[in-house]
């Protein structure tokens, strides 16, 4: 027989933890759990003191969770396997399985909270929109762009810069747009959106500077390395917006930032693991899923995910770059950092090119002086 107790753990969730062995008949577990789940939106299931169980507590957490959501705490890997198959997250502990709810909250609140702003009313969303679609058309975005001179104009200079080394000139909007094709129009109009949330999230100027900073190096370190144009853009564009989910948990929740700040700038803790700390969530994750909402290209939305732990290693000629860069700068500005050098070398090795640099921070902080243009 399984005995069972339940409380209330910090932040109001109810945890109910099971020690013993549960078997298929242990009819007071399962009313308890079917109570639990009649009266909580959440509950926790901890199981780490439970020795063994039959299948049916299983399957009675699987009827429970489609009106309760569970967070399963469990060690054992044969009670991980089996919760993993009726789509339970497992967590080690309490404490993780509670900030795991932190995070869904700060996450829910802050697209909430995002639906309110003026950002996604800009022209430039709306491009977006039109030629991530499957019908995106050029008599539509020329339609679309029709008063914009600011957008006509970058498009026009773009398809007429060398890169592109057209026979004759770009002279009509269509024109230009045929050359550049819908992939660099898209990358174009998120740089613009990109700057309108810059503008909106405004006061926080060092991680706006940050940003391009990143951008410039990264693309430097691609180049240097012989990555074709298309690949520097995209690594441009990554290092330009790698720390959105910054920006935005910082300006939706600017107390809680605070104490993030704090603990990057006293105890020297990354600042993606004191967010996980405050919020319960980092802002890796979220600007993931930011960029995923506003259906920017996967690429982007994969390696800002990504660009503290490179995981995913299919996007290492994206993401190495970035992160090189990102921790270069994060060093150089006396904030906490991971080595980069052998991360360096493994994408030149990537790359099958040569590492130019003899003095790698110095000639980085030449390169930023000297080009100043964004
Ligand atoms: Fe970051
Ligand atoms: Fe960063």
């Amino acid at each position: 027989m399984a005995e069972y107790q339940i409380n209330t753990i910090d932040g109001g969730i109810t945890q109910i933890s099971v020690s013993g062995s549960a078997e298929s008949k242990d009819a007071e577990l399962f009313r308890a759990l079917s109570h639990l789940s009649n009266k909580k939106n959440c509950a926790l299931v901890n199981l780490l003191e439970l020795s063994e169980t039959s299948d049916d507590l299983f399957l009675h957490l699987e009827d429970i969770s489609v009106r309760t959501k569970i967070k399963v705490i469990a060690k054992k890997p044969e009670f991980i396997t089996k919760c993993n198959k009726i789509g339970l997250q497992t967590f080690p502990s309490t404490k993780s399985a509670a900030l795991s709810y932190a995070g869904e909250e700060t996450l829910s609140l802050l697209i909430s909270r995002l639906r309110d702003v003026p950002i996604l009313n800009s022209e430039a969303y709306r491009l977006i929109q039109h030629v991530s679609s499957p019908d995106a058309n050029f008599p539509e975005l020329e339609r679309m762009l029709q008063n914009n001179s600011g957008l006509c104009s970058q498009i026009l200079r773009t398809a007429n810069s060398p890169y592109f080394m057209r026979a004759s000139k770009a002279e009509t909007l269509q024109q230009a747009m045929v050359t550049l094709g819908f992939a660099p129009l898209r990358q174009l109009f998120i740089y613009n959106f990109y700057n309108s949330v810059g503008n909106f999230f405004g006061a926080q100027k060092s991680t706006i500077e940050h940003g391009q900073d990143c951008a410039r190096l990264a693309e430097y370190i691609a180049k240097s390395a012989g990555a074709p144009y298309s690949e520097c853009a995209k690594v441009r564009l990554i290092g330009l917006l790698h720390d959105v989910g910054r920006q935005a948990l910082a300006f939706f929740f600017p107390q809680q930032y605070e104490r993030v700040q704090h603990m990057v700038r006293v105890e020297k803790k990354p600042s993606f693991l004191a967010e996980l700390v405050v919020f319960g969530i980092e802002h890796q994750k979220i600007g993931s899923i930011l960029a995923h909402r506003w259906n920017f290209p996967d690429y982007l939305s994969k390696v800002i995910g990504d660009h503290h732990y490179l995981k995913a290693k299919d996007w290492n000629k994206l993401s190495l770059p970035v992160f090189c860069a990102n921790n270069f700068l994060n060093n150089r500005d006396g904030e906490p950092s991971s080595p980069f050098y052998q991360k360096l070398e493994g994408y030149f090795f990537l790359k099958r090119a040569e590492l130019p640099w003899k003095d790698i921070d110095n000639e980085f902080l030449e390169y930023l002086e000297q080009s100043q243009e964004f």
